[in-house]
């Protein structure tokens, strides 16, 4: 069944209230749920009413008090059809389900975690727990009352605030909640377990105290004291960057140790997978930390973006998550550094949405069409959607930006609305014409702009001429011009920016060139000086570049370029060019070769004490293996990548030498440990300088490093540099041995071991990932495992998962087959890996395609895993 946007309707019917029993059993829970309903005033009486469900079991149903009569209804595990409903505009329906929790793997519903019932209903989990209108236009005031063993779960949560909790006798106790918020059931959450809190206050901007607290398995209460404070900077923040205040009494977070995405917004109850909330020096890294502090901002931010305002259909997703992604990347650059911030965003998005943008499973940011929407929590829809959202800020100015926003606020409060409803606020808001723009939201594929330039030195005419074309995608074949706010800066002979006297050719304005036409000439007068050009500045839109510019041009802009992030650009794409060419020379039998301006530039940088610590660790930070595949497009080989990067590495390395091994000394924390930005900046340096050291000098200083460290991340990093660049060598078989020994019993923290040796480059790695699937650790059904030590072999081991023989491919066709036969979620994902496979040279586009075919020829397949592999293949 595929679903259409064109198709939406609006309910005949709404459910204003709801009142629901949980009778908590790990093998049998009882869910009574009693559904005010009402009829639209517009709806023909007869009109069936047609709720949702999803492996169900009926035990009673009652209409308006009394036993429904057989022929009122039709059940099925996945539906409940009322074929008489009264004919009354109100009426109430009350279902009683039973469920299993503790066989719940598919994580979707109510489901046991270590012992904890919690639930997951986004997108359509909550017809897993009552038949409903599991859709999220319909808003539902919430009434829960939960009842279980004391001994089993003393602590009882669900949306909202606390009204009342006593005891029932013969061991069990009960709590109610109320949510005065309505709300779609994909917010709902109940967790009922032997949880400890972590608690504190907050008053918020207009003086009410809310209490807060964050809920963790006994013992781990010190591991979420960041959160907390990440959660109270979070709070305040919305209130002074968006004026958004919290609602109710209690702010509730619990940690769950299985848990299918990151984390969840449900109201008043956010629920995490532990990933996300534990976090102390010893077992988290900065990259842990600053994970946490943005996927706590994030969960929260969403109380507006998405909670009071929500979605009118799964189409709209982006409409939550893209705006909420951009206000949690505005948080963390506030907190953190802005210009750092940026180039990780958008390392990130190059990593994960591009090749998705570019490839079979392209789609745009708002879909038009899905077969199973939990396949649409993309890069595209969270990743691209924020960069939409900071264009429409680019496009408007921050002040018309600010007062579309609390148009949107005002307007649709308590509302499920459209992308539509969200742009028709900044239009007002600004005076400003969207139409064009709102392509961003409809189309798919990366746009790509071809830019050359001309310089005239008598007449000080600089010209710009900019070609903007959109590639075809599964969703449009043909694209429509794209109105691209290109930011850009003419960088003069002393390195700062020069002015001109007028612009024309297209709209310029602040800095930034309007493109909205194929073609552009954008000629610049009163420019005498040959500039150098800088492009999208701050990478202003999500879009591909080719300019025509000398070499010599790159190595200006690297060095002198005032705009950060193209700074940053300028050096990282004259690393991937290097890391090209190298790897051509090598799949011709040449040997590698690099420019000698080139190898320098990186000891220059790490020594350069006018930057920050954390954005010179990004400079000498080289692409990835699969940056490179990339950029190059076809015909991929990468065991040539991974030789081409390896020797690129070692070249640095050899050349910085002797600075980089007095910074990495220099650099040596003294103190006690902190996770803030600039102490983390100091570290990643630390840890990259380490990389190249031992690429030039051997394993020895990696492993005094290792064992010196009394932080997580300056010995997981020491780890990493061990284990992929001597995976043989007595150093790399002690450390991977006391690290397992040492964290024996933290499944998070054996999380990364199990990912380091994913991860190690090579033929050999299949067999490893295999032997160490039957670790005591691992798990097929926790998704963290699953994604450590699988889905890291399958997305970030380039010459491990494109075993020239189809070795990987195999591997990881069978696993998604293991895992799909409990958690097809999970195994959908894990699929998305093979979705480059038509980039790669001939042998292995041929294995892939074969073990990609062997998923799709299974009878028996999940909607989730069928649509992928189908749509992979196509
Ligand atoms: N709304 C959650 C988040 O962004 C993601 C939940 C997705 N879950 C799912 N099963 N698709 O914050
Ligand atoms: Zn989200």
């Amino acid at each position: 069944q595929v679903f259409r946007l064109e198709d939406y309707r609006a309910s005949d019917y709404r459910i204003p209230e709801l009142e629901m029993t949980f009778r908590l059993t790990a093998e049998e829970t009882r869910v009574t749920a009693r559904l005010q309903v009402e009829r639209r005033a517009d709806a023909t009486p007869q009109t069936p009413l047609l709720l949702d469900g999803d492996g169900l079991v009926l035990e009673a149903l009652e209409i308006d008090g009394a036993p429904a009569a057989p022929d009122a209804y039709e059940a099925t595990p996945d539906s409940l059809k009322i074929t008489r409903p009264p004919q009354r505009e109100r009426f109430t329906l009350t279902i009683v389900t039973r469920l299993a929790p503790a066989d719940n793997k598919a994580l979707m519903g109510l489901y046991l975690s270590n012992g904890v019932y919690c639930t997951q209903c986004e997108a359509e989990g909550f017809r897993r727990i009552t038949y409903f209108l599991d859709r999220p236009d319909i808003l539902s005031v919430y009434r829960v009352r939960i009842e279980a063993r004391r001994e089993e779960a003393p602590l009882l949560l669900s949306n909202g605030n606390p009204v009342e909790s006593g005891d029932l006798g013969e061991g069990w106790h009960y709590a109610v909640w109320h949510d005065p918020f309505p709300k779609p059931s994909y917010l709902f959450a109940l967790v009922a377990g032997d949880l400890s809190a972590v608690r504190d206050r907050f008053v918020t901007a207009s003086g009410r105290t809310v209490a807060l607290a964050i809920y963790v398995e006994h013992g781990k209460e010190e591991r979420a004291a960041y959160a907390m404070d990440a959660l109270k900077r979070a709070m305040r923040w919305d209130e002074e960057r968006f004026g958004r205040e919290y609602d109710l009494n209690v702010f509730n977070i619990v940690a769950v140790s299985d848990f299918n995405m990151g984390a969840m917004e449900n109201k008043g109850l956010n629920i995490f997978n532990d990933k996300y909330v534990l976090a102390d020096p010893d077992t988290a890294t900065d990259t842990d930390f600053a994970n946490i502090e943005a996927i706590i901002a994030h969960e929260y931010f969403h109380n507006w973006t998405g909670n009071r305002i929500t979605c009118r259909d799964w189409f709209q997703l982006c409409l939550k998550e893209g705006l909420t992604v951009f206000r949690d990347h505005e948080f963390s650059a506030d907190q953190r550094s802005r210009p750092v911030k940026r180039i990780a965003e958008v390392r990130t998005l190059r990593a994960h949405q591009f090749p998705e943008d570019q490839g079979p499973l392209a789609h745009p940011v708002r879909p038009r069409r899905y077969r199973e929407i939990n396949n649409f929590y993309t890069a595209t829809v969270y990743e691209k959607g924020s960069e939409v959202v900071r264009m429409i800020r680019t496009v408007l100015g921050e002040d018309a930006f600010r007062a579309g926003m609390d148009l949107y606020f005002d307007r649709h409060d308590g509302q499920a609305v459209t992308i539509e409803d969200f742009l028709a606020c900044f239009e007002e808001a600004s005076g400003k014409d969207l139409a064009q723009f709102a392509l961003w939201y409809h189309q798919a594929g990366t746009p790509h702009l071809a830019v050359s330039t001309r310089h005239d030195a008598e007449s000080g005419e600089f010209v710009m001429d900019i070609e903007q074309s959109v590639p075809p995608t599964p969703s449009e074949a043909r694209k429509r011009l794209m109105h691209i706010p290109l930011a850009f800066g003419l960088v003069g002979p002393d390195g700062r920016d020069m002015t001109y006297q007028s612009a024309e050719g297209a709209e310029v304005e602040d800095g930034v060139i309007h493109l909205r036409k194929r073609r552009h000439s954008v000629r610049f007068t009163g420019v005498r000086a040959r500039p150098v050009v800088s492009l999208n500045r701050g990478f202003s839109a999500p879009v591909t570049l080719s300019v025509e510019q000398p070499r010599s041009d790159r190595l200006f802009l690297a060095r002198h370029d005032s705009d950060l992030f193209s700074r940053w650009e300028a050096l990282n794409t004259l690393f991937t060019e290097a890391a090209i060419e190298a790897a051509a020379r090598i799949r011709g039998g040449k040997a590698a070769e690099f420019e000698a301006d080139l190898l320098s530039m990186p000891a220059e940088i790490a020594a350069d004490e006018s930057l920050e610590a954390a954005y010179r660790a990004l400079a000498l930070t080289l692409p990835g293996e699969s940056d490179v595949a990339r950029e190059m497009g076809t015909n991929i080989d990468p065991d040539a990548i991974a030789a081409a990067r390896d020797a690129l590495r070692t070249a640095i390395g050899r050349q910085g030498q002797a600075t980089f091994a007095e910074i990495h000394a220099a650099l040596q924390q003294h103190g006690r440990f902190s996770p803030d930005a600039e102490s983390a900046g100091r570290r990643a340096l630390r840890n990259v300088l380490l990389d190249y050291l031992a690429a030039a000098g051997g394993p020895e200083l990696a492993a005094r490093q290792f064992q010196a460290a009394d932080n997580m991340t300056e010995r997981a990093a020491a780890l990493a540099v061990l284990a992929h660049q001597f995976p043989e060598s007595e150093q790399t078989r002690a450390a991977l041995a006391a690290f397992e020994a040492r964290y024996r019993d933290n499944p998070l923290v054996l999380d990364k071991w199990f990912t380091v040796q994913a991860t190690v480059p090579g033929q050999g790695t299949v067999d490893r990932v295999r032997a160490l699937m039957a670790h005591p650790a691992f798990s097929l059904t926790n998704p963290n495992r699953v994604r450590a030590l699988i889905g890291a072999f399958a997305s970030f081991n380039q010459t491990g998962f494109h075993r020239a023989d189809g070795e990987g491919y195999r591997f990881v066709a069978d696993t998604v087959l293991a895992v799909e036969a409990h958690n097809p979620q999970v195994a959908a994902r894990l699929a998305v890996s093979f979705r480059a496979w038509r980039s790669l040279e001939p042998g292995r586009r041929e294995e892939a395609r074969k073990a990609l075919a062997a998923i799709a020829g299974q009878k028996q397949l999940s909607r989730d895993l069928r649509d992928i592999v189908e749509r992979t293949l196509a």
